[in-house]
């Protein structure tokens, strides 16, 4: 197990790789690479879609309008920014805030499970379907999954993976935001709760089978009889 300095010093080589990453054409484009921000050893991780205008232009996530909605939420069960690990699937703004493309993804992913085996978070939040696809592996869509907590093995840690909205679809839409709200409830609950590794993995439940019927066992009374 690598101590909390080996991991810091890790996380601080890999901010550096992404700075300087060009494995995807949005380098191109982009103003700074985001790597993410807050504390590194961190119980409760955010990973949402992709950079905006404002995270371009600061090299942080989340400091635009649906930052500010996230930081509200997070004050209202007593948290603050200081005391997560924000992240992106997309270290590089997409041009237009265009949706991120199947091969951004794949180039970037390794970064974001890296992030995740570094920090060692308790509970993963994913804002919204691309963080929740990419990290469940699941195509399901956010409407249908967003508030019951999984457990997932990433980057080599059993986590709670919980699904929520992101912020941006919650300014759009009240009842969205108070969806949100709602579920930012179940964070407090996991984060106070048993570890995610008493729990089967996601994957363990996938593979587990139906025990065959049990042959049948003699009784006391029937051993009783035969005896
Ligand atoms: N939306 C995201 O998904 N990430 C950010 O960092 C900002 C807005």
């Amino acid at each position: 197990m690598a101590s909390a300095e080996e991991r810091r010093e890790e996380l601080v080589a890999l901010f550096k790789e992404v700075q300087a990453c060009t494995r995807c054409p949005l380098h191109e484009t982009r103003t700074k690479a985001v790597f993410g921000a807050g504390d590194a050893d961190a119980e409760l991780m955010f990973v949402g879609e992709a950079p905006g205008a404002e995270e371009d232009r600061q090299g942080l996530p989340f400091v635009g309008r649906a930052g500010r909605l996230l930081n509200q939420l997070l004050e209202e069960i007593g948290m603050s920014r200081e005391d997560v690990f924000i992240a992106n699937v997309l270290k590089s703004r997409p041009p237009g805030n265009r949706d991120p493309q199947p091969l951004e993804i794949e180039a970037c992913r390794p970064y974001l499970f890296d992030q995740v085996r570094l920090i060692e978070p308790k509970v993963v939040c994913t804002l919204g379907n691309f963080a929740t696809k990419l990290l469940s592996g699941n195509p399901t869509g956010i409407t249908r999954v967003r508030g019951t907590p999984q457990v997932h093995e990433l980057g080599g840690r059993t986590v709670f993976l919980l699904p929520l909205f992101h912020p941006a679809a919650a300014l759009r839409t009240p009842s969205v935001k108070e969806t949100l709200r709602a579920d930012f409830g179940l964070i407090s609950e996991l984060l106070a709760g048993p570890a995610p590794g008493a729990a089967p993995t996601a994957e363990d439940e996938e593979e587990v089978e139906e025990p065959p019927d049990p042959e049948p066992q003699p009784t006391d009374e029937q051993l009783g009889f035969f005896g």
